[in-house]
């Protein structure tokens, strides 16, 4: 596979602001200075993958204004591929990586989609986003960017761009027989047969109880909700559960299986959280890349929570995202704690 990770799905400028606490209705607060991350959970999935060493591209649309160079410059910058980046509402797959973004500005009716974010005191953050020109990306996009289907090992989808797309998207993966990753995010329901594909389907709590009928009666226990949401058609499932790490479900994972399906908790390592805006993007792009590699499920997620971990402790999405020689060194000094 020329790709380990094909992300299919959102770039977005990230305008953040952090403040003490949220403003109710009808409320005005004073926050901080204004800044501008590239973000997008499409776009920060593949700049994590890709900063660990993944061969990787994202297919995704930006406008053809500053944010869209601001976002494209972020793919380069991580390391990821540009020849699925369209700009404008007229482009085509493949005319970005040949001629760089400078040349490719056509259609110009669809603004680079925009997140507005604040983040309080205790890292949380609260998220609106406009899609702008992530809801023209097409069922005819993905069907125009099929060489990038054929040349990925894994292909990860999240729900920032048309549903119809991202339906497209999951179903060219099959086609070409790439693994389907995918985060209901944010949470809307999937056609039966793209939930079937998922393997896994990753997504928090929040995201669980929106997918599930008796979402908001379940118990606290993600095991509880993992056999729910198997029971949905995926594959497999994991769980994020934020400090907790994750939970991972299916066939034969763990050692202890009922019909062959198990679950396995895995734990994150202890952070301070600064910012967890993006964290669960890195988890999933990190994720993805460990399945075009051929880890096993709960091998892969290991890996993946460290990645989240550490993005957890910087500002922003995409510029906290590390490498894999810090992901190394983390390890090591755990390693080195526990001993001591
Ligand atoms: O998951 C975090 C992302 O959600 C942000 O980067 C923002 O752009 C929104 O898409
Ligand atoms: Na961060």
């Amino acid at each position: 596979h020329a790709y380990d990770l094909l992300v299919v799905g959102s770039a977005n400028a990230d305008l953040v602001i952090g403040l003490d606490r949220r403003p109710g209705p009808g409320e005005t607060v004073l926050g901080s200075d204004l800044m501008i991350h590239p973000g997008g959970k499409g776009a920060n999935q593949a700049a994590a993958a890709a900063r660990l060493g993944a061969r990787t591209t994202l297919l995704a649309r930006v406008g053809d204004d500053a944010y869209g160079r601001m976002l494209a410059e972020a793919q380069r910058d991580a390391g990821a591929a540009l020849a699925g980046l369209l700009v404008g509402s007229t482009d085509t797959p493949g005319t970005v990586g040949k001629s760089g973004t400078d040349g490719a500005a056509e259609g110009k009716d669809a603004p680079t989609g925009v997140a507005l974010i604040t983040v309080d005191a205790a890292g949380d953050n609260s998220i609106v986003v406009s899609p702008g020109a992530n809801a023209r990306l097409t069922p005819d996009d993905v069907a125009a960017a099929r060489e990038l289907f054929e040349a990925a090992a894994v292909v990860s989808l999240q729900l920032e761009i048309p549903l119809e797309t991202v339906a497209a998207a999951a179903r060219a993966a099959a086609e070409h027989g790439a693994r389907l990753v995918l985060n209901p995010s944010p949470p809307a329901r999937l056609p039966e047969d793209v939930l079937a594909l998922c393997d896994p389907l990753v997504l928090n709590e929040h995201e669980a109880r929106l997918l599930l009928d008796d979402g908001q009666s379940l118990t606290a226990d993600p095991e509880e909700w993992a056999t729910a949401l198997l029971a949905l058609g995926p594959r497999s499932v994991v769980v994020t559960l934020g400090a907790e790490g994750a939970l991972v479900a299916g066939p034969g994972v763990g050692s202890e299986t009922t019909d062959g399906i198990g679950m396995v908790r895995v734990p994150s390592p202890r952070v301070r959280a600064v910012d967890t805006t993006g964290a669960g993007d890195a988890f999933t792009g990190a994720l993805g890349w460990r399945l075009g590699r051929g880890d096993r499920l709960e091998d892969a997620v290991g890996y993946a929570v460290r990645v989240g971990a550490l993005a957890v402790t910087r500002p922003g999405a995409q510029e906290s995202y590390p490498g894999a020689e810090e992901i190394g060194a983390a390890d090591a000094r755990e390693a080195d704690a526990e001993e001591a």
